[in-house]
This record gives C-alpha cells, sequence and structure tokens, in this order.
C-alpha cells in the first residue's frame, strides 16, 4: 500500500479529475463494464394460458403463464439476455408436505422449460432446485420431527433434478443449502447421461429477510408460517464460512456458483472470485429490487438508476454475472 502510495503524483501535477472530465475518456478509463450478457433474468410462471399477473410486492414483475413466458424469452434472447431462471407458483391445492409436485414431469416449471425451449432453443434456461414452491410448510426440503432432514431430502432433489433434465433445463441450480447435494445430483445426472447438463449452486446462501417478495410471488409466505430456514440457509454473521461451503460445492463438481442475496454481501462476492477463481454470479434477491423500485415510485430516488448502479458494484465485486427480475429493462437501459 505505501508503494502505491508513493506512485502517485501529487496535486497539483496529478488531477484525477482529468480522465473524468469527457463521457469518451469516462469510457475508456471504465474499469469495469455491464452488457446484456452479463444478465440472467429471473422469472415466475404461474398457471393457466394467456395470463400475465402482477406481483404485488415487486413493482413491475409479473408471473406469466408459459405460452407468454416464451415469448418474453425471445424478447429477452435478442435484447442480448443469455439465460433464465424459471420459479413457479405452484397452485395450493398441488403442494404436500412431502412437495411431491416437485417430481411431477408435468409441472409448471417442466411445462416452462419446454414451452421456452421449443420456442427459442439458443436461450440457457436455468431451474431451481429445492422443494419450497411444493412443500405446504413452504421449506426447501423434508421435515421431519421439526427439523428439516438432510439426507433424505437430497434423494428427492436429485430426483427433482432429473425430471427437470428430462424436460431440457440446461443447469440445475440447487438452491437448497442441504449438505452434499450438488455431488448427489452430479452422479445423478452423470447417471442418467446428462453429463452436459451444468450446475450452478447457490454456494453461499443466507438466511435473508430480503426473500420476502418471492415468497409472496410464488405463494410460499402463508406456508412458511414465520418460520425461517435459518436451520439451513446461512448466517449473515459468518464469512469464513461461505468460502468452506464454495469449496465444498466446487469439490462435489459445480461449474458455476452463487453468492446470494447480493448488495448486503458483496465481501462475500469478492472472496469468493479471489480464492476460487470459478465463473461465479450474484442473485440480486427480490428485496433489494422491491426495495429499490418502490423508493423510486415514491419518487424518492430513480430506481432504475439504483438497480443498475447495484448491478455495476456486483461486477466490480468480481462477479461474472447477475441474477436479476430487471434484466429486461436494465438490457433495454444498457443498448439505448
Ligand atoms: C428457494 C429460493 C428462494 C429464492 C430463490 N430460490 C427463497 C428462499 O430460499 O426462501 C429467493 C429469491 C429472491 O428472493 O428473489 N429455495
Amino acid at each position: 500500500m505505501v508503494d502505491r502510495v508513493r506512485a502517485l503524483g501529487r496535486y497539483p501535477q496529478t488531477r484525477l479529475r482529468r480522465n473524468r472530465r469527457d463521457p469518451w475518456s469516462r469510457r475508456l478509463v471504465a474499469e469495469t463494464v455491464l452488457t446484456p450478457g452479463d444478465l440472467i433474468w429471473t422469472v415466475f410462471v404461474c398457471a393457466g394460458t394467456g395470463r400475465s399477473e402482477p406481483v404485488g410486492s415487486m413493482p413491475g414483475v409479473v408471473r406469466l403463464s408459459a405460452d407468454l413466458l416464451a415469448e418474453q424469452a425471445r424478447t429477452a434472447y435478442d435484447l442480448g439476455v443469455p439465460a433464465l431462471a424459471v420459479f413457479p407458483q405452484t397452485p395450493a391445492e398441488a403442494k404436500t408436505p412431502d412437495g411431491d409436485e416437485a417430481l411431477n414431469p408435468d409441472n409448471l416449471v417442466c411445462q416452462a422449460v419446454r414451452a421456452v425451449k421449443a420456442a427459442v432453443p439458443e436461450i440457457g434456461v436455468i431451474c431451481d432446485v429445492a422443494l419450497d414452491p411444493y412443500t405446504s410448510h413452504g421449506h426447501d426440503g423434508l421435515l421431519r420431527d421439526g427439523y428439516i432432514v438432510n439426507d433424505e431430502t437430497v434423494d428427492v432433489l436429485c430426483r427433482q433434478a432429473l425430471v427437470q433434465a428430462e424436460a431440457g433445463c440446461d443447469v440445475i441450480a440447487p438452491s437448497d443449502m442441504m449438505d452434499g447435494r450438488v455431488g448427489a445430483i452430479r452422479r445423478a445426472l452423470d447417471g442418467a447421461g446428462y453429463e452436459r447438463v451444468r450446475i450452478l449452486s447457490y454456494a453461499a446462501k443466507y438466511a435473508s429477510v430480503y426473500y420476502g417478495p418471492f415468497r409472496d410471488a410464488i405463494g410460499s409466505t402463508g406456508n412458511l408460517a414465520g418460520g425461517d430456514k435459518r436451520g439451513y440457509q446461512m448466517d449473515p454473521a459468518n464469512g469464513e464460512e461461505a468460502l468452506r461451503e464454495v469449496a465444498m460445492d466446487i469439490k462435489e463438481g459445480a461449474d458455476m456458483v452463487m453468492v446470494k442475496p447480493g448488495m448486503p454481501y458483496l465481501d462475500i462476492v469478492y472472496r469468493v472470485k479471489a480464492a476460487f477463481g470459478l465463473p461465479t454470479y450474484v442473485y440480486q434477491v427480490s428485496g433489494e429490487y422491491a426495495m429499490l423500485k418502490a423508493a423510486g415510485e415514491r419518487g424518492w430516488l430513480d430506481g432504475d438508476g439504483a438497480l443498475l448502479e447495484a448491478l455495476r458494484g456486483f461486477k466490480r465485486a468480481g462477479a461474472d454475472g447477475v441474477l436479476t427480475y430487471a434484466a429486461l429493462d436494465i438490457a433495454r437501459r444498457l443498448q439505448g
């Protein structure tokens, strides 16, 4: 650090504002660049056809039926967005304690994957592996005597991953935080001939209040009934543990890793990228989206500008890309 200070010139010979003076020179000296190619569009799929319904707690976000989602996938791809991640609003009557609907080859996610891949084969499709959209208690795994059991859950997650791979999904993204699931899913995929399907692990996923609007969007808030996921998701107090989580997932075969949420965890993004150098993604989660949009709606700040600034922050911290609900708006803004 001392050397760096010595190497700096002194004012008035050195004026750091010179490079900031014009748009062209600002562009030339920019250290990171955000492009539509860095964005993964997170989308909600609902039952039916021709349906588009607003998510109350996420201004500008809609749940789309599979047919409309397939149309929007074309728009996304044409805007330069390489991939989308699908989340289902499972009808309440299809939810059960063990979340069996996750294994239904005709569930909403599988329908959406087939529709999107048929309409836009070039776009990457990412599917979450976890049981919370399907369980009547809203947890990501199997609940036995008040505890989310690990190994039995992992068996079901492997079967869920196979169902999604069979539907044509390109990337399996386990978001459940069970121990050992990445390795087990890798073996299950390979054993069934899906060795080309990638795994994007939610490697460092924190037990966060910022997931509130998402649970509203997939209709699991009431199911969780005030419960929390601190028995399997990470404690926001921990950083070293995130590196262990990531290391284990890499050893188990993760192709890409994710940190989630984004904004309060930029240090984790930086450390993960620096330590492992793997393709590293950040999830700008529902609560991050909602708070910036809501403030924008009130005229307190420029909501989309704030979202964009956050995305640039993720890239600066070392992320290779970002999962965001604002992918289409941001891609338009970056192009325009
Ligand atoms: C499910 C899952 C969650 C999110 C992504 N996958 C919710 C949770 O863990 O409770 C949250 C995404 C968001 O808030 O945008 N396991």
